[in-house]
């Protein structure tokens, strides 16, 4: 089988495409024919900083988010069959710990997401497999497993109920902008911002309320204060969007954070959290639950996974550029069978 895999960590990035045996299950383990892949940020920190993947670990297939066709089963495997069109919950999780046993599994202590979907076909727990329903897409699946889980899980964890204001800065990628969607289908009432005002309006059509074009937080700081207080801050991109996010919580209000791509130490003023009596809250991922339920969202016609471009398996490395320039609004889905 054809896979894309990062070959050299270094810049200029190195992502080939690569032939590799084609793999074969163990018990409770599927194959599956993967149909399309979706990028996330995640992907690219493989090649950044601390999460840069080590040279032994070289050639490596990335990828958390598929969807397909289970073409083999192993011993023990009742939940799918073969045929069956499926995506894949990405959470790998421990089933010994606390979390694992009282919930939510996403809090697992020995928490890992998958990696390979990347290719022709890729080998999965099988207990981690959803059906689709005939009227979701490959593609629409495989958009929704790390984004839109986690950003369901955000909005979860601070609460956010139909009437709040929520605010997310950086609205045009994949967890920014599936806050959004989620965001409005609870009643909440949103405000989204982008360096890009082209890439806002795409925003706006899937009905972000405020739509906020600025770079510099204090300049943001101001447009949203124009705006009102704020209940729910889904903060990703942590930094100097932090203290915003913040500033412009009202008394009690939540900042969920799951990310960090605009800076690792993020500054806020102390006093202004416990005079405010606001709360910043750390989240990572959803639940395979939760993931069913987004499916059956999309299924019922309450969402719309956000597809910004489609790639063969040949130019996954066109991709990964993309993303790292953030010239998308939504997700960025590979298709290895084409
Ligand atoms: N903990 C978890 O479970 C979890 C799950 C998913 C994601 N994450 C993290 O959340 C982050 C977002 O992931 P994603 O896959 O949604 O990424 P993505 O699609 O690449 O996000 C793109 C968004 O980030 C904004 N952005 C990127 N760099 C920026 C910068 N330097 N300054 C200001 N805005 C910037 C873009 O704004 P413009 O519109 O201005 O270009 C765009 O709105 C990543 O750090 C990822 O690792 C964590
Ligand atoms: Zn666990």
């Amino acid at each position: 089988m054809r896979v894309a895999a990062i070959t050299d960590s270094d810049r200029p990035t190195e992502i080939e495409i690569g032939e590799r045996e084609d793999p074969s299950p163990s018990n409770g383990q599927a194959v599956v024919r993967v149909e399309a892949a979706s990028l996330n940020h995640r992907d690219l920190w493989k090649l950044r900083d601390d999460d840069r993947l080590p040279e032994e670990q070289l050639p490596f297939v990335p990828g958390g988010d598929l969807a397909g066709t289970v073409v083999e089963t192993g011993p023990d495997v009742s939940r799918v069959a073969v045929g069956d069109r499926i995506v894949l919950c990405p959470l790998e999780s421990c089933g010994t710990c606390r979390f694992c046993r009282e919930g939510p599994e996403n809090m697992c202590e020995n928490y890992s997401s998958y990696d390979g979907a990347f290719a022709e076909r890729a080998l999965v727990d099988a207990s981690r497999l959803i059906s689709l329903p005939d009227d979701v897409s490959v593609v629409e699946a495989a958009a929704l497993p790390i984004a839109y889980t986690t950003a369901y899980r955000m909005l979860e964890r601070g609460e956010t109920t139909a009437g709040d204001r929520v605010f997310v800065p950086g609205a045009t990628g994949g967890v920014g902008i599936a806050a959004v969607q989620l965001a409005n289908a609870i009643g909440a009432e949103t405000i989204g911002t982008s360096r890009s005002a082209d890439k806002l309006e795409r925003v706006e059509a899937e009905g972000l309320d405020h739509a906020i074009r600025a770079e510099e937080p204090d300049e943001l700081r101001a447009a949203v204060e124009e705006i009102g207080e704020v209940d729910v801050t889904i903060n990703h991109l942590g930094g100097p969007f932090t203290r915003v996010g913040v500033d412009v919580l009202r008394t009690n209000g939540a900042m969920v954070v799951c990310g960090r791509t605009a800076g690792r130490y993020p500054e806020f003023d102390a006093r202004d959290l416990y005079f405010g009596h606001k709360r910043i809250l750390g989240s990572t991922l959803g639940t395979q639950p939760d993931l069913e339920r987004l499916v059956g969202f999309v299924a019922d016609g309450r969402l719309e996974s956000v597809i910004a471009q489609r790639y063969p398996l040949d130019e996954t490395a066109a991709a990964f550029e993309a993303m790292r320039d953030s010239e998308m609004v939504g997700k960025l889905v590979i298709e290895p069978q084409e």
